[in-house]
């Protein structure tokens, strides 16, 4: 099995970290377009194999998409990341480009690959490499929904006073600060509906807080996060390598599922060797079902942008 991560920032190199330590598979290519970086951060990397017991080789390269011929899953985190006060939309102009590159230069080499897109903003980025390369829809999957499904428990692990590990939430719908949607009403703790321990005015908070995680990390550390991002992505590479049929919000291309069409979406989808193999439908309520419509509409505008960027 061989896997490759491109861009070697903090959250590329987090997500190679957590594939390595988790043994993956046997080859792991991280590459990078500044000259090094990538070569850098592997060697770092295998120096652990040691310490923590792996025995993943990892590889880096600058820019030499030969050294990746053959993968079996791509994770592509490459382009800008947010500044403090910047949205993930704003990215757009910049990132389109190098998503679009580095999509064509990845199925040039790895034509079976199964691609997932964490670049911002993820569900334009997710579409975009989907229409780039014209590989089927089931192999292209967009990371924003593990991330902030994670967020979402931690939330409200914190207000409830229990483990993160005992909650079962989920958030679908776009991957921004104004259009992703935590379903509360669904989330349980140990089969016990959360709502049934939380207030209204908490219940808010918490799907307040949980949009705006990314920008209040952001905020913090003054660039985007990459610990949970990374451990988002390589649980993504887990499920489909493993084959673990593991259900998780994922942006995938619609195709009339929840009522849209032509648009890369959270949604839940079971993961697997395949890729993503199948939307589960989460019989959203009507308020719900507007808030996703609403999504939506957004991230199509967003698409529309990319007919003048890229
Ligand atoms: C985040 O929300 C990187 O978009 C990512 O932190």
């Amino acid at each position: 099995m061989k896997i490759t991560v491109v861009g070697a920032g903090a959250v590329g190199a987090t997500t190679a970290d957590n594939i390595a330590r988790k043994e993956l598979c046997d080859e792991l290519v991280l590459l990078d377009i500044k000259e090094g970086i990538a070569e850098g951060k592997a060697q770092d990397m295998q120096q652990c194999a040691h310490l923590l017991g792996f025995d993943t080789r990892i590889i880096g390269s600058t820019n030499d998409y030969s050294k990746t011929a053959g993968s079996e899953v791509v994770v592509i985190t490459s382009g800008l990341p947010r500044k403090p006060g910047m949205t993930r939309e704003e990215l757009i102009g910049v990132n389109a480009g190098i998503v679009k590159g580095v999509a064509e230069s990845i199925i040039k080499h790895s034509p079976d690959a199964i691609i997932i897109v964490v670049s911002n903003p993820m569900d334009t980025m997710t579409y975009h490499a989907l229409k780039s390369t014209g590989i089927a829809k089931n192999k292209l999957i967009g990371m924003g929904g593990a991330l902030d499904s994670s967020r979402f428990r931690y939330q409200l692990s914190q207000h409830l006073n229990c483990s993160a590990a005992d909650l079962n939430a989920i958030v679908v719908g776009g991957h921004g600060d104004t259009t992703m949607i935590p379903l509360i009403r669904l989330a349980t703790w140990n089969s016990q509906p959360v709502t049934k321990f939380l207030s209204k005015e908490q219940q808010d908070k918490i799907v307040a807080d949980t949009m705006v995680g990314g920008a209040t990390l952001t905020k913090l550390i003054g660039t985007s996060a990459w610990y949970a991002p990374g451990a988002a992505g390589a649980a993504m590479v887990e499920a489909i390598v493993r084959d673990e049929k593991k259900l998780i919000s994922c942006s995938v291309a619609l195709d009339g599922e929840y009522g849209q069409k032509d648009i890369c979406l959270g949604v839940p989808v079971v993961l697997g060797r395949k890729g993503w193999e199948k939307i589960v439908d989460f019989d959203l309520n009507a308020d719900e079902k507007a808030l996703f419509s609403k999504s939506a509409d957004a991230v199509r505008n967003m698409n529309d942008v990319l007919k003048t960027t890229a």
